[in-house]
């Protein structure tokens, strides 16, 4: 059976959690692929919130393995917490956990340096999540990281970190004026966290591989979204992953023609936590009313999200680069009650009309938003089962988002529960 991958199609938070949980009864594995403690995604089952930032978001169904791939930047610490905030919920799961050995690991110095370098007076703030995913995948791409294969191999542990915190400490203390690290703190810390994952660590690329054989379905889980990718985002506004579907094989270890099926998921308008141009923005009055409604606020920073219209063109775009089949277009619920509701069909840039996402950042910093509006509805969504019953202005706009987009809807999302949800028949 073809794998199936879910995809954040906008700037991330469009509601992946949501989705991957309430498709998963028919995944045999969920897999994230990047990443790391970055992401936040939001699951309520019967009542119950779970915020997930590292485990899959499949691990609330029984019985289902859930996998992080080589491409994910763990931090172990933090997979330990929410490892044993879940298992203390009486839910089993480290049976059906596999993480890479391939996987790096964020440590502590990655932490501190990257809200040193946000700290930083001179050069660009990216404002990121302070989780440790640029220099943690910096450390990758330098071959100086330190993987989860290491993490669980005392001497090599030693060994590596000796000669990372040598050289980190040089940067933190010359460059920052800031305390160095303890080397020895460290590596206590971490030879514990290594004895703690170790049963889980494995060579999770052949398994998939295995699976894929054996015609298992896999769904691949997306962290942030397009926008934020590393080379196809709004660059240096990005993460430092590949977080659209091309980073699905090189981060799971498993062939790209296995991906049979991608689900993007957008919101029916656009949020965006941290800096970085957002043609759509809204300010004012709408934006503060998504925003409430829609609680707009960071799952792992608490920061309020900016807030804009739905981007057809940005949509476009991410729509042709990952090959979406469908789309999950969330959070129509929100915009109830705001009278008009608006699309950005396109953008104008130094007096000229762009009907296409332009990918040079200047550009989309300098771009006007071209709105066009549409009749709102007012009905609460939230009970709304089947697309014949939402109000027929709803209908009309989510017709144009997927006209405008080129792709089909295949699940429409009403409200964060599990049944507050439209699915299309033959989804
Ligand atoms: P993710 O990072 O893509 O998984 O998304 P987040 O969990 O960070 O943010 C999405 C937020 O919207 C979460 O609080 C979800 O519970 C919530 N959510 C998801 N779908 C809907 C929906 O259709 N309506 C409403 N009102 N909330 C939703
Ligand atoms: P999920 O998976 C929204 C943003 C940060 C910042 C930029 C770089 O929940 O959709 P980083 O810490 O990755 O170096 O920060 O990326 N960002 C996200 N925004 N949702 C996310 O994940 C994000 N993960 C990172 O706000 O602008
Ligand atoms: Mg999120």
């Amino acid at each position: 059976m073809p794998a199936t991958s879910v995809i954040g199609a906008q700037w991330g938070d469009e509601g992946k959690g949501k989705i991957i949980d309430l498709i998963t009864d028919r995944a045999d594995v969920v897999v994230r692929f990047q990443g790391g403690a970055n992401a936040g995604h939001t699951v309520i089952v019967d009542g119950e919130k779970f915020v997930f930032h590292l485990l899959p978001s499949g691990v609330l169904h029984p019985g289902k393995t859930n996998v992080l791939g080589n491409g994910v930047v763990i931090d172990p610490g933090t997979l330990i917490d929410e490892i044993e905030q879940f298992e203390a919920s009486g839910r089993e799961l480290m049976s059906r956990l596999w993480i890479s050995g391939a996987a790096h690991c964020v440590m502590p110095y990655h932490k501190r340096v990257d809200n040193l370098r946000e700290g930083r007076k001179a050069g660009i703030t990216i404002g990121t999540t302070g989780r440790g995913i640029g220099p943690a995948y910096a450390d990758k791409a330098n071959r100086t990281g330190i993987r989860m294969w290491d993490l669980v191999d005392a001497d090599r542990l030693r060994a590596r970190l000796e000669a990372n915190v040598a050289e980190v400490n040089e940067l933190i203390t010359r460059v920052y004026e800031s305390d160095p690290l303890d080397v020895d703190e460290i590596f206590e810390l971490a030879r514990g966290w290594g004895e703690r994952l170790a049963p889980s660590v494995r060579e999770t690329g052949r398994q998939l591989r295995d699976d894929l054989k054996t015609s298992k379905h896999l769904f691949f889980e997306g962290a942030q979204g397009v926008m934020l990718d590393i080379d196809h985002g709004t660059y240096p506004f990005v993460t430092s992953s590949h977080c659209d579907s091309l980073g699905i094989a090189a981060g799971a270890g498993v062939s790209p023609r296995e991906i049979g099926h991608q689900l993007g998921v957008c919101k029916a308008y656009c949020t965006r936590v941290g800096a970085g141009p957002f043609p759509s923005e809204l300010h004012g009055e709408v934006a503060d009313r998504l925003r409430e409604s829609g609680s707009e606020f960071g799952a792992t920073t608490g920061r309020p999200r900016r807030c804009g219209w739905f981007d057809v063109p940005a949509a476009r775009y991410a729509a042709s680069l990952c090959g979406f089949d469908g789309l999950a277009i969330t959070k129509l619920d929100v915009m109830s009650g705001l009278g008009e509701v608006g699309l950005v069909t396109g953008y104008r840039i130094a007096g000229e009309v762009h009907e296409e996402y332009p990918v040079d950042t200047p550009m989309l910093e300098a771009a006007e938003p071209i709105v066009t509006m549409f009749a709102g509805w007012d009905e609460d969504l939230g009970d709304v089962r089947s697309y014949e019953d939402l109000p027929a202005t709803c209908r009309a706009f989510v017709a144009e988002i997927t006209s405008r987009v080129g792709v089909p809807w295949e699940i429409l999302s009403v409200g964060p529960a599990r049944d507050n949800t439209i699915m299309r028949e033959t989804a």
